[in-house]
């Protein structure tokens, strides 16, 4: 029998406790704040940035949104991004990924103050993950870490394997898992025989961006399966990476999509900026 891993459950206590903590800060006379800029129109950005800002108001974060419009050059978006840099209802500043093609996106990330780089994109946000200084880390790779405490997953000592070497999830999820003592070991397109190495993970995170990619026969008996895609089948229907019905019975536990890693990478943008409020009010 494996456990279903109910990221809506580990998300909820989250976000309470990030209410608590905007409630704390507004007590203090901090109204925590979230710029949310997008560029251009494509549907999915579009989707996140409702819901992030839904969620901001859930907990009550302010979000200020910035919707530039398709044209808009890698210069216009610096100069708002210097502005939010020195705009302290802006405790978190986060720009949707992708941009219209005429971004330079380096450039744009590089650009964001650190302090207030609630993705945890900024490259000294990276190096600080990277030696293990305090910093922010990338939400997806961090909700992961806080599931698997929820569910007292001990990852020390385990083989982790990580498919996806991606700046947003594969390469900081390394670094976390590296963090907690696992062994781990970083799968991507060019990998040799996947599948011998993927049947060694006691702890496998999927991170490929093809549609139920993970199949039973790669999986261990009794592994942590945490499946971070977000893909569509030949219905249309929202799902991972992993073949899931044929996966779960090998499994201790399995993350399912929708409800699993999704939900925890939204609370954890909540929880970065109110660590970036928290932060602001230190400094101040
Ligand atoms: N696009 C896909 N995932 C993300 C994310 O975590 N942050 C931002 N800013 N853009 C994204």
């Amino acid at each position: 029998m494996y456990t279903k891993i109910d990221g809506k459950a580990v998300a909820a206590k989250i976000k309470d406790e990030c209410a608590l903590k905007a409630e704390e800060l507004k007590a203090r006379g901090k109204e925590p704040g979230l710029a949310v800029i997008i560029v251009g129109n494509n549907p999915a950005s579009r989707v996140y940035v409702n819901s992030k800002e839904r969620d901001c108001k859930e907990v009550g974060i302010n979000s200020y949104e910035y919707a530039l419009p398709e044209t808009t050059t890698t210069d216009e978006l610096l100069e708002l991004i210097e502005k939010l840099n020195n705009d302290v209802r802006a405790d978190g500043i986060l720009c949707q990924l992708p941009a219209p093609k005429q971004i330079d996106e380096k450039k744009v990330l590089n650009l964001i103050s650190p302090e207030k780089d609630v993705d945890g994109f900024h490259p000294v946000n990276v190096g600080r993950l990277v030696t293990g200084e305090k910093g922010f880390v990338p939400c997806t790779p961090a909700g992961i870490i806080e599931m698997l405490k929820y569910y007292s997953i001990d990852a020390d000592g385990k083989n982790s394997v990580i498919i996806g070497r991606s700046n947003i999830v594969g390469k900081p999820m390394a670094a976390l898992m590296l963090k907690e003592n696992a062994t781990v070991t970083v799968c991507h397109s060019h990998t040799k025989n996947l599948a011998d190495i993927t049947r060694n993970a006691d702890i496998l995170i999927a991170a490929v961006g093809k549609t139920k990619f993970v199949k039973a026969d790669m999986i261990k008996d009794g592994a942590v399966v945490i499946d971070v895609g977000m893909d569509r089948d030949e219905n249309g229907k929202l799902c991972g990476d992993v073949d899931f019905e044929n996966v779960a019975p090998k499994c201790s536990y399995i993350t399912p999509v929708p409800g699993g890693v999704g939900p925890m990478t939204r609370a954890m943008l909540l929880k970065n900026t109110l660590t970036a409020a928290k932060n602001f009010m230190s400094v101040k």
